[in-house]
This record gives structure tokens, C-alpha cells and sequence, in this order.
């Protein structure tokens, strides 16, 4: 956690309180966590973690808006890490054989801070694609973050030691920089899932990972079908570890593994 939040012990009861309400262990997240809860009781105009927390526990829609703010732009470099090494061993060597080349074209739909466009770049460098990466999200705040590419050295933890020191430049000892050859693969944008058009069978992979979560069951089988139309034949969906498609035969994907679907060539 950063240095200027109240220390523990108001904080530790207050961690502890909404956890027995809401079953959200607010340890378990990163430090970014932390600064968004205390930014929210600043918004509110609260002062104490006490009254904080009796406001989310009396209040259904503050108690909504809290699990909201503090939710939204959580994001992880190589989340699910096994659905990466599928996109890496499986996924993406059939694609260029289908394709007959390396240039493929790869959308993070819901970039967040960048861990997820950023975790896709490294991995086409890793193989040698000859591709860029489009993000979208929008959050604009997100975006310029995801822009700047910094990150506490807590993130990168889990990533391969090899692409940590390739991939990142330490800033000072709590801080690194993903690499400006990451970064220059990236184009980031701002976009509206709900309300935008997509380009027609453009993308060859579309990650859309956690973001659907709030969204309702038209708004989601809407935007799938978007996203359906916007692949390639032979193109991949992945979506979130826990966002299965049960519709995925009537929107024309096939299912070609756990929280992957494939628009037939
Ligand atoms: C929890 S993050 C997911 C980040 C990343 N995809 C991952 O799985 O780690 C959800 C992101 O979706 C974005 N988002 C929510 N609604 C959106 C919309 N309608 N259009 C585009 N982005 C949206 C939020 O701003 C947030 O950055």
C-alpha cells in the first residue's frame, strides 16, 4: 500500500468489515485497490473509515457504486495465465498457418490500464509476429495510464523473469516501465463497446476479458455478436474466466476450449 492512506488499525477493521459484507477480501488486490477505496471516501466527503463503511453497509447504491469503482479497471499482466499459454502454443501457431503469414491483427476490447494489451504484445514479440495490438477502452484515465506504461514492481512479479528484463526498465525501485518497443506496439483508443461499430472480419484474435461483467444479458449477446461480425473467418473470442457464451451455436461461433470460441473459416 502507498504511504499517505491512514494506516492500520482503521483500516484493517474497515478491510475486515467489507469483507464480512460483501465477501470481497480487499487484500487480495493490488495497491491501486487501496487508493481507488480511499479516493472514493474522499469523493464522498467522508472522513472517518467508520462512517465510510457504515454509508456502503446502509446504502444499497453506495454500496453498488463502491463495488463499481472498485472493480472497474482491476486488470493483471498474463491474467488466467493458462489461457495465455493456449493463445501462445495453440491459438496463434494455427493462425499462421491458416494465414500463411505473421501478420496478425489482435484487439484487447476493454484494455483497462494496459497489463492486457501490453501481456499480448510481449506475446506477439515472443513469436514473431509482425502485428500491433489495438486497445480500446473507455476510460479515459485508464488510457492514459495504459499510455504511460508505468507500473509497480508488485505487477510484474508473476511474469517470466526472461520478459520482465527484456520488456520493462526499472524507474527507481518501486516503479518500471514497459519497454518503448512494447509500447510502440500498441495503439491505444478511446472506444464504447455498447455504442460503437465495428470494422467488418478485420481482427484475427479479439480478447474481451472482465469487462462485460455489468453489462446486461441483450447488451452482452449484442456486443458478441458485434464481435462475431468483426472477425476474420478462423478468428478467436476470448472472454473472462468466469464469462462463459451459452448462446455461442446461435451467434455461429464454435467452441474450441475453455472461454474460447471460433468463428468457422
Ligand atoms: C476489469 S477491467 C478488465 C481489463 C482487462 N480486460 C482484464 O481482463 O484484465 C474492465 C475495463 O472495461 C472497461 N469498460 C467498461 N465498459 C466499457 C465499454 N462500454 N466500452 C469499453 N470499455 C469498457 C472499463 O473502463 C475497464 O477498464
Amino acid at each position: 500500500m502507498e504511504k499517505n492512506y491512514p494506516a492500520p488499525p482503521e483500516y484493517e477493521r474497515f478491510k475486515a468489515a467489507i469483507q464480512g459484507l460483501t465477501g470481497i477480501d480487499l487484500n487480495a488486490y493490488k495497491y491501486q485497490i487501496h487508493r481507488r477505496v480511499h479516493m472514493l471516501m474522499q469523493r464522498w466527503g467522508l472522513t472517518s473509515y467508520e462512517e465510510y463503511f457504515r454509508t456502503i453497509r446502509d446504502n444499497e447504491t453506495k454500496q453498488r457504486d463502491f463495488l463499481d469503482y472498485i472493480t472497474i479497471n482491476v486488470s493483471e499482466f498474463f491474467r488466467n495465465p493458462q489461457r495465455w499459454w493456449e493463445l501462445r502454443d495453440n491459438v496463434i501457431p494455427h493462425l499462421i498457418n491458416m494465414r500463411k503469414n505473421k501478420r496478425l491483427k489482435l484487439w484487447s476490447a476493454g484494455s483497462a490500464t494496459g497489463e492486457e494489451p501490453y501481456s499480448l504484445a510481449i506475446l506477439a514479440m515472443d513469436l514473431n509476429l509482425d502485428s500491433k495490438v489495438l486497445a480500446t477502452d473507455i476510460d479515459q484515465g485508464a488510457i492514459a495510464k495504459a499510455r504511460e506504461g508505468i507500473y509497480n514492481v508488485r505487477q510484474i512479479e508473476n511474469i517470466p523473469q526472461e520478459w520482465r528484463q527484456r520488456y520493462f526498465q526499472a524507474i527507481n525501485t518501486e516503479k518500471v516501465q514497459i519497454s518503448p518497443e512494447v509500447r510502440q506496439k500498441v495503439d491505444f483508443q478511446r472506444g464504447n463497446l455498447i455504442e460503437d461499430h465495428f470494422d467488418h472480419q478485420s481482427f484475427d484474435i479479439i480478447l474481451c476479458r472482465n469487462v462485460v461483467i455489468y453489462f446486461s444479458p441483450q447488451t452482452k449477446s449484442t456486443l458478441y455478436k458485434k464481435f462475431f461480425n468483426a472477425l476474420k473467418p478462423g478468428g478467436y473470442l476470448m472472454v473472462g474466466a468466469t464469462e462463459q457464451i451459452f448462446e455461442y451455436r446461435s451467434l455461429g461461433f464454435k467452441s474450441t476450449g475453455p472461454f474460447l470460441y471460433a468463428k468457422p473459416e
